[in-house]
């Protein structure tokens, strides 16, 4: 099946949150939520680039609604800030997708931690969005009740509707599988490798989190997507977006056979995030890879490994404190459907 974000379902009443929503892929899935009629929480970590953002999507989708879309300071790397965040968005309601898309993509050269004391590529990457999705599956699972008995609410996230947590993984964890024994890198940091386990840690937690939804019966689907190889040298210029140099114009379209634009590249993760046919536990990306309309794909092993992924798992609730609520969010739902 061919697929086009102009011919999303109608997304109407949907609430989504987008995690590095001023920028990049994080930015184009927003604008496809907003013009398929959905409500958008737009978060970043910085208010101007966020201001921005919002403003773009008013003049690019001027048929959207005054309050289309909402704005969220959240920044990934600091968990007061996450949960402040979480605490937030489980105010707003019922939620019906996250995307955990924000992320460092150039690692620094040397090591560096956070205000929390963790490498921050990984912090970023994977244990800020670890601790998000925990902090706001009770919202998510509320979705899927919403939907009732009949509305599809099962754990498989198949033809009816249920909460969705979308993470965004990378072709990069097929290039170079290291094992993540040490995601933190105490020992042997390369700005690569942290890149690389980042991102791998990111894929294994979706789909650890998807075994044990399923496990809980929480009416939540976790999928992973990722991006191919997309780069703002090919993508439409959009005033405070995507601004980029002509040297990089340039340099990017040298690459034009490998690489696309980061308005195709979000693709995957907005059908990940939306088309009902989508099930948990599934990975999905562009067709040729790094290129292309989505398709499901097979994840890399190495984030498959159900040993490694637990690993990992408790590695992220020692490093955020946060448990998954999953008998709270169980239960939720079975309340909500039965009454
Ligand atoms: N582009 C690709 O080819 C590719 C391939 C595989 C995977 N990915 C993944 O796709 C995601 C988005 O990549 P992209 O290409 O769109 O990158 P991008 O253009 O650099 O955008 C990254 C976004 O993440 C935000 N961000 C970074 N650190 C953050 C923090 N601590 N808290 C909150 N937001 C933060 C950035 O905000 P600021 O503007 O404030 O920095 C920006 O909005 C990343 O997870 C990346 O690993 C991309």
């Amino acid at each position: 099946m061919t697929w086009d974000p102009r011919s999303l379902p109608d997304l109407a009443g949907r609430v989504y949150l987008v995690t590095g929503s001023n920028a990049g892929l994080g930015y184009f899935a927003c604008e496809q939520l907003v013009r398929a009629g959905a409500r958008v929480i737009m978060s970043a970590r910085h208010p101007n680039r966020l201001s921005a953002a919002r403003a773009a999507i008013r003049r690019r989708v001027p048929d959207a609604a005054p309050d289309a879309t909402e704005p969220l300071i959240l920044d990934t790397s600091n968990l007061g800030s996450v949960r402040s965040a979480a605490a937030s968005v489980r105010g707003r309601g019922a939620l019906d997708g996250v995307l955990l898309n924000a992320g460092i993509v150039h690692a620094p050269k040397t090591r560096q931690t956070t205000i929390d004391g963790h490498e921050v590529v990984f912090a970023t990457n994977a244990l800020g969005h670890f601790a998000l999705a925990g902090e706001l599956l009770t919202a998510l699972a509320e979705a899927g009740a919403d939907a009732g008995p009949t509305g599809g609410a099962g754990p498989t996230g198949g033809a009816g509707r249920t909460g969705r947590m979308v993470w965004v993984g990378s072709m990069s964890a097929s290039l170079t599988p290291y094992d993540p024994v040490d995601p933190q890198l105490a020992d042997g940091y390369s700005a690569w490798r942290a890149y690389v386990q980042s991102k791998i840690a990111t894929a294994a937690l979706g789909f650890e989190a998807d075994r044990r939804l399923r496990e809980y019966a929480v009416p939540v689907a976790s999928v992973v997507a990722h991006p191919g190889y997309s780069t703002g040298g090919r993508t439409p210029g959009i005033a405070g977006v995507n601004e980029p140099s002509r040297v990089k114009r340039f340099t990017d379209n040298l690459q034009a056979v490998l690489a696309q634009s980061k308005e195709h590249g979000a693709w995957p993760l907005v059908r990940a995030l939306t088309d009902p046919a989508v099930e948990g536990g599934e990975f999905w990306g562009p067709r040729t890879g790094s290129r292309g309309a989505p398709r499901r794909q097979t994840a890399a092993k190495i984030t498959r490994d159900p040993a490694v992924a637990a690993r990992l798992w408790d590695v992220a609730e020692t490093a955020t404190g946060v448990r998954w609520p999953f008998e709270a969010a169980a239960q939720l739902a079975v309340g909500r459907s039965t009454t």
